[in-house]
């Protein structure tokens, strides 16, 4: 897909995702709290994830506005997973998306509740609007959220990130940890969008699946090089915090060259798989490249 094609598209999609959940993120709630979770999920993000859902939608000539309730719900969980990430109990981190983090903005109380609420809030869209012909289709949606989001994805990879901080992982183990705790998520998006078509041939699920871990992989070890090497202006959160904060990260286990080595691996890997799909993925195919290209 020629690049300039690539960009309108991502334009087109990144305004409607930020109509979609400007709509649906309430401002009106007890409290700030309303106010504190459209503090921390408005303007702000690459939204790869939303674009990776409607993107593997359009691949399977999938229903567009079950993919764009998806998309939102796949972003909330990102959110809320940032929130949490950045308090003090976890990373504490100050800035995030070029903003205050939200326990700074707030408090520490309300960043807990607002990625709660956000949360469930990810899930309540799946679930008020018929999303599928079938309704074990729709189930099957929640299901990969929420597995991907659980003990044996995002928060999983989380809590295995708070164990080996100030370790030394072997390879096998730092990899078990990002699949966990970025992979799950990309995966899923992948594989919700893909779920508000029609069933796929199995090589073409399988080839949708290998991409989703090979890019879920892939922006993990991208998101390592970029801390050490972007900056908090281009980042928009702290740079150089992995290694002050004894992180075990591709970095510090393979060198950066070996990193890069890897992450462009991982893109080759995630197209070839595409393949089976033709020319209907070639925007999961430049989403691939913006995964390991970015500077940001
Ligand atoms: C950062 O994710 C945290 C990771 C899972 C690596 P993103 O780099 O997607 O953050 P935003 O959404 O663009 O802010
Ligand atoms: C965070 O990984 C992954 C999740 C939020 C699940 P990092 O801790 O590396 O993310 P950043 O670098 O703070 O964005
Ligand atoms: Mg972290
Ligand atoms: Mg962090
Ligand atoms: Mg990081």
């Amino acid at each position: 897909m020629k690049r300039s094609e690539f960009e309108s598209w991502t334009r087109a999609e990144l305004d409607a995702v930020e109509s979609a959940l400007e709509a649906w993120v309430p401002a009106s709630t007890p409290a700030c709290l309303g106010l504190a979770m459209r503090y921390g999920v408005l303007d702000g993000g690459k939204r790869v994830r939303p674009l990776l859902v409607l993107a593997a939608c359009q691949a399977v000539g999938g229903l567009r506005e079950a993919a764009m309730r998806a998309a939102c719900a796949v972003e909330l969980i990102h959110a809320y997973s940032l929130i949490h990430d950045d308090m003090p109990c976890m990373d504490n981190d100050v800035l995030r998306r070029g903003k205050p983090t939200v326990h700074v903005e707030f408090d520490e109380a309300t960043a807990l509740l607002v990625g709660d609420a956000l949360q469930t809030l990810a899930f309540q869209l799946l679930a008020e609007h018929r999303l599928a012909d079938e309704p074990r289709a729709q189930l099957e949606m929640v299901k990969l959220l929420a597995v991907a989001a659980g003990s044996r994805g995002m928060a999983g990879g989380q809590a295995i990130d708070l164990e080996s901080t100030g370790k030394v992982l072997a390879l096998p183990e730092l990899e078990v940890m990002h699949i966990h705790k970025t992979g799950a998520l990309i995966r899923a998006a992948v594989l919700i969008g893909a779920a508000c078509g029609k069933p796929l041939a199995e090589t073409e699920r399988a080839g949708l699946d290998r991409y989703a871990k090979a890019v879920g992989l892939a922006f993990q070890v991208v998101d390592d090089l970029l801390d050490t090497e972007g900056s908090t202006a281009t980042l928009g959160k702290t740079a150089g915090k992995d290694s002050k904060q004894g992180k075990p990260t591709y970095v510090s286990a393979i060198g950066a060259a070996r990193a890069k080595e890897l992450a462009e691996e991982l893109r080759s890997d995630a197209q070839a798989a595409l393949r089976p799909l033709g020319s209907r993925a070639a925007r999961l195919e430049s989403l691939a490249d913006f995964v390991v290209l970015r500077k940001f």
